[in-house]
């Protein structure tokens, strides 16, 4: 069996836009499993996925729960607070222990840019970035972009702004190189103290304003001021920040089109969200997060190494209801 994406999922930066586009596709059929009244296929019966996480996560580690349990995998998940990290084990001896009991995948969080790759280069196991640091959540980016495709057609020419804590956020990163490489526009917005002073690096636009950011925007990518990360005085209140880069509804009303609004979660009502906003009728956050199974299957099971066969099994199935 060929594995189109090689032995791990660690970024989006070093995927080829076809690389991307595979596995867009192969979750699109994938949606319709979540739908049925008993979701479940057995693509990945008898593979053994551990989710191994290190900083706290509601979506991403659900959501790869049931993406794994749907396609029948036997899946573990080991939280830092009830394994013996705290007893002072290293990552590589946690997942090297768990590699001699067989497993087949391994799906980590960590709060080090870099995680992932240090642990992929040492384990045999397949390995999927489930959010490092400040360097990538690549998941996350495909479900955006996953998302985005269903509502516009294309990703080609498409203005994606994303609006906040660029700094801290290992959203925009994987957001920024996926959607460039399939054709988008790219911009960032917020206070320059939270954008990377390398900004310009990342071949993106940058508006100072967010009345700027909405007047050239398809969509808004809204991101979570990450205080937990925050190591310095990056913006004087949080009240301050709403006032001058929240996405309001006044703000949205005079926006010249239609602009799909996003957030990858959690988001921080009030601040860089408004309540009016994130539950409006411009808001696709839900839709993210239904997609969001979707790619996670769609990894997995590329990962897996049988992309050929699951597709067609997944064209039928949708044929066949
Ligand atoms: N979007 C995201 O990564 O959310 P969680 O931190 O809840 O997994």
């Amino acid at each position: 069996m060929s594995a189109p994406l090689g032995k791990d999922l660690l970024g989006l930066e070093h995927l080829s836009a076809e690389q991307i586009t595979l596995i867009l596709d192969t979750a699109e059929p994938l949606r319709e499993i979540s739908e049925r009244a008993i979701k479940k296929v057995p693509t990945l019966r008898g593979a053994t996925v551990v989710n191994l996480f290190f900083e706290a996560s509601t979506r991403t580690r659900i959501s790869f729960e049931f993406a794994e349990k749907r396609m029948s995998a036997d899946t573990v998940n080991v939280a830092t607070s009830a394994s013996s990290v705290i007893k002072g084990e290293t990552l590589v001896d946690t997942a090297k222990n768990l590699e001699a009991m067989k497993i087949d995948m391994v799906v980590i969080r960590h709060a080090s840019s870099g995680a992932a790759r240090f642990l992929a280069e040492r384990i045999e196991s397949n390995v999927i970035n489930a959010g490092d640091g400040t360097h990538e959540h690549p998941t996350q980016g495909l479900l955006d972009m996953l998302t985005l495709r269903r509502r516009f057609g294309t990703l080609v020419g498409k203005r994606v702004c994303i609006v906040g804590d660029v700094l801290h956020s290992r959203v925009a990163r994987s957001n920024i190189w996926g959607l460039t490489k399939l054709g988008a526009e790219v911009a960032v917005c917020g206070p320059r103290s939270l954008l990377p002073t390398a900004i310009a690096d990342f071949g993106v636009q940058v508006f100072d304003r967010v009345e700027q950011a909405i007047e050239w925007a398809d969509a808004l990518n809204v991101l979570r001021l990450q205080l937990e990360r925050m190591t310095a005085g990056y913006i004087p209140s949080l009240r301050e920040y709403n006032r001058v880069f929240g996405i309001t509804r006044e703000r949205l009303d005079r926006a010249p089109r239609d602009i799909l609004i996003m957030h990858p979660g959690p988001m921080n009502r009030g601040v860089e969200i408004d309540s009016e906003v994130a539950d409006g009728p411009h808001s696709v956050i839900l839709d993210q997060v239904t997609n969001g199974v979707a790619v996670r299957m769609a990894v997995l099971y590329l990962l897996a190494g049988n992309a050929p066969a699951l597709a067609e099994a997944a064209r039928k199935a949708t044929a066949d209801d």
